[in-house]
């Protein structure tokens, strides 16, 4: 199958939207990023890339060895684009600045290099995020507060998915396109546009084995899909849980559902597991391109402005009618 390359469509889109070149060449840096990722994640054993780096991220996290690895690629290929100012990373501390062989430029660039970390070694679907902000005023030590504007203000988004296929999903703010890595090329090739997700849903994905620490308006809206046919909603719900989010939100773009990383009890203080900046954001800006929606219980993710650069949030996401009801639960309680 012969298609458009992802240069070729961030050409079209520049010719028929007016959108930026200088986000073209971030966003084609981010594709290479992915493509040297997909290939240490394929060699796996054979590179010496799998298990632990010995190390802890800023959650306090166990650093995998790809996790590191994956951020040094991210890192060097968004900064040798010239089209950032800064960057911020999951597992990095602090806003991390451009080298200085580099230009600088209007974006600030946000991802999760390897999210589902807990799949690498047991060779299931892990992927990359990424988030792109415009910067403002250009300047060469970004500061935390930059990076604190709400996703609703994002540019672009996206991720890649190693799975049995490599998949980059972006939007533009114009809709959802996936592009197919062709590993004998080494081109991403546009195979999918216009991609949707039915407002009602027939499948949920939750990690069922925290449900004693969720809050009530959770409890209920999972009772009541448990419930099925015989129960509120009057029809029968499938689950899945990969452990990856950028697999799951993958799986509904393709065939629909909602997916939830509710706030739980285990660590109060905690408003979620997931991080607003480069997990949430990303995700809720390509949902809502595809006609889903995204909040955090409360409010649009979307419209959450950001208190630190690694804050984390509760997550609902996917078919409207499933996250609007489950939304209205908490606004009941
Ligand atoms: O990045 C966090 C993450 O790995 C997500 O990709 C995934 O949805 C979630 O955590 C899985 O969490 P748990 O291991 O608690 O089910
Ligand atoms: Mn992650």
């Amino acid at each position: 199958m012969t298609s458009l390359s992802l240069q070729e469509y961030l050409s079209r889109e520049e010719a028929l939207a007016g959108s930026d070149p200088v986000l073209s060449r971030l966003l084609v840096g981010i594709s290479e990023a992915c493509k040297e990722i997909s290939a240490k994640v394929r060699e796996g054993a054979l590179a010496g890339v799998l298990g632990l780096a010995g190390s802890a991220n800023v959650q306090g996290e166990d650093q995998k060895k790809l996790d590191i690895i994956s951020n040094d690629i991210f890192v060097e290929a968004v900064a040798r684009t010239g089209a950032v100012c800064g960057m911020v990373s999951e597992e990095v501390p602090e806003p991390i600045a451009v080298p200085d062989e580099y230009a600088i430029g209007p974006y600030l660039a946000c991802f999760d290099p390897l999210d589902g970390s807990s799949n690498i070694d047991i060779n299931v679907s892990i992927g990359s995020i990424f988030a792109i902000q415009p910067a403002g005023r250009p300047k060469r030590q970004p500061a935390e507060g930059d990076f604190l504007i709400p996703g609703r203000s994002l540019v672009a988004a996206g991720y890649c998915m190693y799975g049995p296929q490599t998949i980059l999903a972006l939007t533009l703010g114009r809709g959802v396109v996936l592009f197919t890595l062709d590993d004998v090329t080494g081109t991403f090739r546009l195979t999918a546009e216009n991609v949707r997700v039915d407002r009602e849903a027939a499948e949920f994905a939750i990690n069922m084995s925290n449900e004693r620490f969720w809050e009530a308006p959770v409890k209920r809206y999972i009772s009541e899909l448990l419930a099925g046919k015989d129960g509120p909603r009057g029809k029968n719900y499938n689950m899945r849980w990969v452990a990856a989010m950028v697999a799951e939100v993958h799986r509904i773009l393709m065939r629909g559902g909602i997916f939830m990383y509710p706030k739980d009890a285990r660590n109060p203080s905690r408003p979620g597991k997931l991080r607003l900046l480069y997990e949430a954001n990303p995700m809720s800006m390509l949902m809502e391109n595809a006609g889903g929606a995204a909040t955090n219980g409360h409010q649009a993710i979307r419209d959450i402005v950001p208190q630190g650069i690694h804050e984390r949030v509760a997550v609902f996401l996917g078919a409207a009618e499933e996250v609007e009801l489950v939304t209205g639960y908490h606004k009941e309680a």
